[in-house]
């Protein structure tokens, strides 16, 4: 048997383990999110030599919601520059739930890029007006990350829309405070549609490992992005990609990462691999029950939390020796 099954077996027992756990609720506050089939759990791990490992329903497509996040702020880095964009945009956790209407009052700038006003602030930079090329070249170079053509879904979109006010009321807070331009209905056009692009498990887990493996798609080869951001990317990612649960989440889990109400997980483990997770059924806070409890197995079993003594040894690294 190779060593390579040995980690399939990991993963497909900490699939069979939580498959059947029941708690939270599917996300309903974008009514066409009410949809998803709360059974579905699927796991992807993408090494960055591009091996893949996967469980369950990890072919099953879902919005990537705020995981669009890390991606739209590497690419208004790439466009714009540290300085430039940092002046959108702090990198402080928050400490706040996802939607919360607040900017710094030091600053008067979004807390960070992960949570919406941050996300809303980058996806008014890299707009464009009318907005149709601004979304064109996200899902492009989202395509080329996960190495296979992907959609926005229509009637997902169509819903946030309708129903984002919440998210207006924080685009017109920051129009006050000077923090974005005049084009509210563009740069909301931009971040709804950067969340509805559709995903599987697998297009997550080779998002992340191209950017584990330095911003090359490790089965493609391309190039996708520009490598000296990716830290900047994956730091915030570590302290602010789970919102109000970061804290708990570095603890435990140890990786830089970002949820998304559709019920998505993304792991990084930096030079290593990228993992992804699906399941609906979200906790108070937003992230998937499943999600949480099937990256702290993965963390703990093969070694992966960042300050893990055995992490350069890990049984994961050996098994792919
Ligand atoms: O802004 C929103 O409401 C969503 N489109 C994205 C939020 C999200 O995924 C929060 N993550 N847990």
């Amino acid at each position: 048997m190779s060593e390579l099954s040995h980690v399939e077996q990991i993963v497909e027992h900490i699939y069979q383990k939580y498959r059947n756990i029941d708690e939270g609720d599917v996300a309903t506050y974008i009514p066409e999110l009410a949809k998803a089939n709360p059974e579905h759990f699927g796991i992807c791990l993408v090494t960055v030599d591009g091996r893949i490992v996967h469980a369950g329903e990890w072919e099953q497509e879902f919005t990537i919601q705020s995981i669009c996040k890390p991606f739209a702020f590497q690419m208004a880095l790439e466009q714009f520059g540290r300085d430039d964009t940092l002046k959108r945009v702090g990198v402080e956790p928050s400490g706040e739930a996802f939607n919360s209407i607040e900017l710094d009052p030091k600053t008067m700038r979004p807390f960070n890029p992960m949570i919406n006003a941050g996300a809303i602030a980058i996806s008014s930079l890299i707009k464009t007006e009318p907005p149709e090329l601004g979304v064109q070249q996200f899902v492009a170079r989202m395509q080329v990350a996960a190495g296979r053509p992907l959609r926005i879904d229509q009637a997902v979109l169509a819903s946030e829309s309708l129903t984002g006010n919440r998210n207006r009321a924080i685009a017109y807070l920051m129009l006050n405070c000077g923090v974005i331009d005049g084009e509210v209905n563009s740069t909301l056009e931009q971040y709804f549609s950067q969340c509805s692009l559709l995903v599987n498990c697998q297009d997550l887990a080779m998002m992340a490992a191209t950017l584990a493996n330095m911003g090359t798609n490790p089965v493609t080869h391309e190039r996708v992005f520009d490598f000296q951001y990716i830290k900047d990317v994956l730091t915030v990612m570590f302290t602010c990609g789970l919102y109000d649960h970061a804290g708990e989440w570095a603890y435990r889990v140890g990786l830089p990462a970002k949820s998304g109400v559709a019920g998505g997980i993304l792991g990084i483990v930096n030079r290593q691999l990228g993992i992804a997770v699906y399941s609906p059924k979200l906790d108070a806070k937003g992230n998937s029950v499943r999600g949480i409890l099937a990256c702290r197995d993965l963390a703990n079993e093969l070694g992966l939390h960042a300050f893990e003594f055995t992490n350069i040894g890990s049984n994961f690294m050996q098994s792919m020796l």
